[in-house]
């Protein structure tokens, strides 16, 4: 390098009018006026306007004739102020520019496959990906980097002011109980045995405070086979927690004075706290999902006892078979039309129809008032004690009904909930609406493995008034867990968890664990429970998620410097790609036979 950058383009400033700089970057544009070449430089810090003149040298000019969009170059010169009417008040550097005295080319560049003058939102991710570096090179493509550096700067200020200590934990281990599949790493060493990557530092908190760190943090890839969505990666960040003698209120009220903290100081936005908290029954109850969105009202209510005494047969159907029937209003009507879309979505969704009553306050007939295929169904007391469920004081306003299995129906309005809240654009912008969802049930029933399960993983712990109920009657007994919802999406998870061995073995036994398997699985961290375990518990993150919604941005692919694609590959680097023979053998990733086969 012959030029030597003197100075950052984002530090440049009217005072420095009339003083030499050398300053380093990419050409993001290029004008050329003839005798006058003007081009637009930038590095990480910002934007400057340099200008090369025949008239000052034409051996510059020449040079700079060369350059071309995204070539890197040194350009030494002096600041000066740019004429009247030519300055550009969307800039820092708006009012000054270059006047090149020398230039070093010091790379060149391919055109690049899409505009990195614009905001690449609109590129395909499969280019963007591929092309990760332009992308995060164009207009605004390192702004979510920057951001998630001081959110992770914020997060390490707040947490060593309150004593935490940030210790990691292996990457190469043992599965780990979060409930996904597990990614897995042949051992070449032991033929036959496998490393698996962790889902979460789970055990290895626990197994911290049992070796008396009292408060841990660290952030963390954690790594899930799962199906991915927006909000899914195989590779995430968590931002893991764990306390010693510390109840549910105690984390709660440390992550809640931390995102006071991180809001304050990367967004300049002030949180209220406490957060509201609801129960997991109320959550299902009134918004069909643990990880209700409310920015926005829209309730359900379940009609099942007044629907019993209608004459519809959908309805009466459902309730026959053990389903429920729920209902929600809508401040708004719709035509034929939308209400088949409206169907149709439905049925997209799990349901097997929606049915849907409309409303007009001010109509002068009962027929005029209730408008719909089905009300016939329905007799005026029922009508009328719709009317007072559903507060219908709104001129006019749709119902809309469910009747199947709970489950469904739940699931379904969950979804619609949020749709309708979008078409009506019932959804403030810029609010962060946060909620503790708690009272989580311990167990549930897995239909599937026909068993009970860890609602959440199987180290936590229950409430302690419900322990009687464990071997009477689990699907009753409550958890001293608790999730954080933000906007509608669950952005963390945790619980007190179980400190001592007898009660971690007794809910093994009810989780179908048997002994030999406990010992085998999850052996290291009964053993360490015998040694003086402290009560504690914790709190993961999903950091990726936080990121997104603090910037706005829909998929955590966005917050994410090289994610990976719906179908989990890196579209950057190829993987997951093939690898030699020689490995796969060395790893003991064939049976005998096929090894023999391949030595031949
Ligand atoms: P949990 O499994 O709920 O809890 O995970 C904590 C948080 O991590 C985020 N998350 C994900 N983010 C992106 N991609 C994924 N595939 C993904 N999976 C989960 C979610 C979730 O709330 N050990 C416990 C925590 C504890 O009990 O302390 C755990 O991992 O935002
Ligand atoms: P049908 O009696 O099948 O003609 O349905 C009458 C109305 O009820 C239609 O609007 C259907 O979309 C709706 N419907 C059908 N099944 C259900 C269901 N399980 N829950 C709610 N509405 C339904």
């Amino acid at each position: 390098m012959k030029l030597k950058r003197t100075i950052y383009i984002g530090e440049l400033n009217k005072l420095f009018i009339g003083k030499e700089v050398v300053v380093s970057g990419w050409v993001l544009r290029r004008r050329d006026h003839g005798g006058v070449i003007f081009i637009d430089l930038r590095d990480r810090t910002g934007l400057l306007q340099v200008v090369f003149e025949e008239s000052i040298d034409p051996k510059i000019h020449e040079l700079a004739d060369e350059i071309r969009i995204e070539y890197v170059i040194s350009v030494k010169g002096k600041i000066r102020k740019r004429p009247p009417g030519m300055e550009n008040p969307k800039i820092s550097t708006g009012e000054i520019e270059l006047v090149a005295e020398d230039v070093e080319i010091l790379n060149t560049s391919k055109v690049p496959p899409f505009s990195l003058d614009e905001d690449t939102s609109e590129v395909s991710e499969a280019l963007r990906f591929k092309y990760r570096y332009l992308d995060m090179r164009a207009v605004d493509g390192l702004k979510p980097f920057i951001f998630r550096h001081r959110v992770n700067k914020s997060i390490r200020e707040f947490l060593d002011k309150k004593g935490f200590l940030e210790i990691e934990t292996p990457f190469l281990t043992k599965s780990t109980p979060e409930g996904a599949r597990d990614y897995l790493v042949p051992s070449r060493l032991y033929p036959g045995k496998f490393y698996a990557l962790p889902q979460s530092p789970q055990l290895f908190k626990q197994i911290l405070m049992i070796a008396g760190v009292d408060r841990y943090y660290q952030i963390v890839r954690c790594f899930r086979d799962e199906d991915l969505r927006a909000d899914r990666q195989p590779e995430f960040t968590q931002l893991d927690l764990e306390m010693s003698f510390v109840e549910e209120e105690d984390i709660m009220k440390v992550v809640e004075e931390l995102l006071v903290y991180l809001f304050e100081e990367t967004l300049g936005i002030t949180l209220s706290t406490p957060f509201p908290k609801i129960s997991y029954r109320e959550a299902i109850e009134n918004y069909g999902t643990d990880r209700p969105d409310l920015r926005f009202d829209l309730k359900l209510k379940n009609i099942s006892s007044l629907a019993e005494h209608t004459s519809f047969q959908v309805f009466r159907m459902a309730l026959k078979h053990g389903g429920i029937v729920k209902g929600i209003k809508v401040p708004s009507t719709f035509s034929r039309k939308e209400l088949e879309e409206l169907t149709k979505l439905s049925q997209e969704l799990g349901a097997k129809g929606l049915a849907w009553i409309k409303y007009n306050k001010n109509a002068s007939s009962l027929q005029e008032k209730w408008s719909s295929p089905i009300v016939k169904f329905f007799e005026t007391s029922i009508l009328e004690k719709l009317e007072e469920i559903f507060n219908l004081e709104e001129e006019s306003a749709t119902l809309f009904f469910l009747a199947d299995e709970e489950k469904v129906v739940n699931s379904v309005f969950a979804e619609l909930r949020k749709h309708f809240a979008q078409r009506l654009n019932l959804i403030p912008e810029n609010t962060f609406n946060f909620v503790w969802i708690v009272d989580f049930p311990l167990l549930e029933w897995d239909e599937k493995e026909e068993r009970l399960v860890a609602v959440h993983h199987p180290f936590t712990h229950p409430k302690e008034e419900d322990l009687e109920l464990l071997e009477k009657d689990p699907l009753k007994v409550r958890s001293k867990a608790y999730d954080i919802v933000l906007n509608g999406v669950e952005i963390g998870g945790g619980s007190i968890r179980i400190h001592k061995r007898e009660l971690q073995e007794r809910i093994f036994k009810i989780l179908n664990i048997s002994p030999f398997e406990a010992e085998e699985k999850f052996g290291f961290l009964l053993t360490a429970l015998e040694y003086g375990a402290p009560p504690h518990g914790g709190i993961a993150f999903g950091l990726d998620r936080l990121i997104m919604l603090m910037l706005g941005k829909k998929s955590i692919r966005d917050v994410i410097a090289f994610p990976k694609t719906q179908k989990a590959q890196c579209l950057l680097t190829g993987a997951p790609s093939e690898v030699k023979i020689e490995q796969i053998l060395e790893l003991h990733l064939l049976p005998g036979w096929e090894r023999k086969a391949v030595a031949k």
